[in-house]
């Protein structure tokens, strides 16, 4: 897909508002996770190198239009020019004379940080007055937040309106990845699918059967899907209401050839703990005082050997409840796999959406896959086949 991108831009003398995702995790004021903020160096490096000043412009949690110091951008600044080797300067606003006085005093080399764009409810009902405001600030627009462009928000969307807009690092690397799984994929496209709701992922697994050759399912969503076969379940985490959906997935899977594993075997357990004692049962075995908590070993050899096979593997999804061993054994035996494989070149890995990142990660594979995004929502939206409203102004008419 052609993109307009910052490389392409005249940044010099520029001041760029970037639009960038900074909805970190948080513990006592502190951030607990720093990956997006290492994700948005390039850009802002870039930015400054040629020339530019960047104004971040991010959102951090869910305040609804009001102001909540918990979720202040401020206590970001620090971090960010650790990570960024530049001076930031806080902004406690994102319009408005606090806002035009930074403009003033920065200098060559120096970073702006807007507070909060969702302390203003004009930022979520994507207020053309509000948008307008903030480009009045600036003289591009660089969207690198691919994680907050399936919003149709003020700073996502509405901004593009009124400056030039261009795709920032990050944002091309996120869209060349998916471009690579689900564009013009290397064939077989083995999918690997995971996480606790079917419910959830009905519209990504009815848009990814169309487009792919393997689904491997897992984590508490299969568990849905060996109830629908007429399998006992125990105690197990399942959707009873979307038996006939789970069916109506594998028959259209059927139609369109594409093959979906779902476990053979099951570790089971009493309770989700560290220490509790776990077993290993068939499929269809379940005893009524168990849950399933993760795939069995036949399952994992079986989903090695169609991992084996694919060229290409799109990853979304733990394959059993990998925040408690030893029931991450599964996810990261076959997470290692593909990583051992795309190591060696004879795979494309990409993961991404909820809880992904943190799974691959427990699993030390987040370097050595192809990509793996740290988008929750918007990788799920778009393997969903959205559109994303953040996206779509980026690409080349
Ligand atoms: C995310 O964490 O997935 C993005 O920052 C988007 O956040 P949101 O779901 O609150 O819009």
């Amino acid at each position: 897909m052609p993109l307009k991108t910052l490389s392409q831009m005249d940044l010099r003398g520029k001041r760029v508002l970037t639009r960038v995702d900074l909805n970190v995790p948080m513990v006592g004021g502190k951030v607990a996770d720093a990956t997006r903020i290492e994700k948005i160096v390039p850009t802002i490096k870039e930015i400054i190198t040629k020339g530019g000043t960047p104004i971040l412009l991010a959102h951090m949690g869910r305040p609804k239009g009001e102001r909540n110091q918990k979720l202040s951008l401020s206590q970001l600044q620090e971090e960010l020019e650790t990570y960024l080797g530049s001076k930031v300067i806080f902004v406690a606003e994102c319009i408005g004379p606090s806002a035009e006085t930074a403009l003033e005093i920065v200098k060559n080399g120096e970073i702006i940080l807007l507070e909060n764009t969702r302390f203003y409810p004009e930022e979520e009902e994507n207020d053309p007055k509000f948008a307008a405001s903030l480009a009045a600030l600036a003289d591009l627009f660089c969207n690198d937040a691919f994680s907050a462009s399936h919003r149709a928000h003020a700073s996502t969307t509405g901004l593009a309106k009124y400056l030039p807009s261009c795709a920032g690092k990050l944002m091309e690397a996120e869209l060349k990845a998916l471009e690579s799984v689900l564009g013009q994929p290397k064939r077989p496209v083995a999918t690997l699918v995971g996480g606790a709701k079917i419910s959830t992922k009905i519209a990504l697994l009815e848009n990814l059967i169309e487009k792919v050759d393997f689904i491997i399912i897992g984590g508490a969503m299969a568990n849905t899907f060996l109830f629908s076969k007429g399998f006992n379940v125990g105690r197990s985490l399942v959707e009873e209401s979307l038996k006939s959906t789970a069916l109506k997935i594998l028959n259209k899977a059927e139609k369109y050839s594409c093959k979906v594993i779902l476990p053979t075997d099951l570790i089971i357990a009493k309770e989700l703990s560290k220490n509790t004692s776990t077993s290993v049962v068939s499929a269809d075995e379940c005893p009524e005082n168990y849950m399933i908590l993760d795939a069995g070993p036949s399952s994992v050899v079986n989903i090695k050997k169609c991992i084996d096979s694919a060229k290409t593997l799109l990853w979304n999804g733990p394959l059993g409840a990998f925040e408690v061993p030893p029931f991450d054994q599964a996810t990261s035996q076959a997470a290692k796999f593909a990583s051992e494989k795309t190591e060696k070149g004879d795979l494309i890995s990409v993961a991404g959406g909820g809880d992904t990142f943190a799974a691959l990660n427990k699993a030390g594979v987040t370097d050595t896959f192809t990509y793996v995004s740290t988008a929750g929502g918007a990788f799920l939206e778009w393997l969903e086949g959205k559109e994303l409203p953040g996206v779509l102004y980026l690409t080349k008419k």
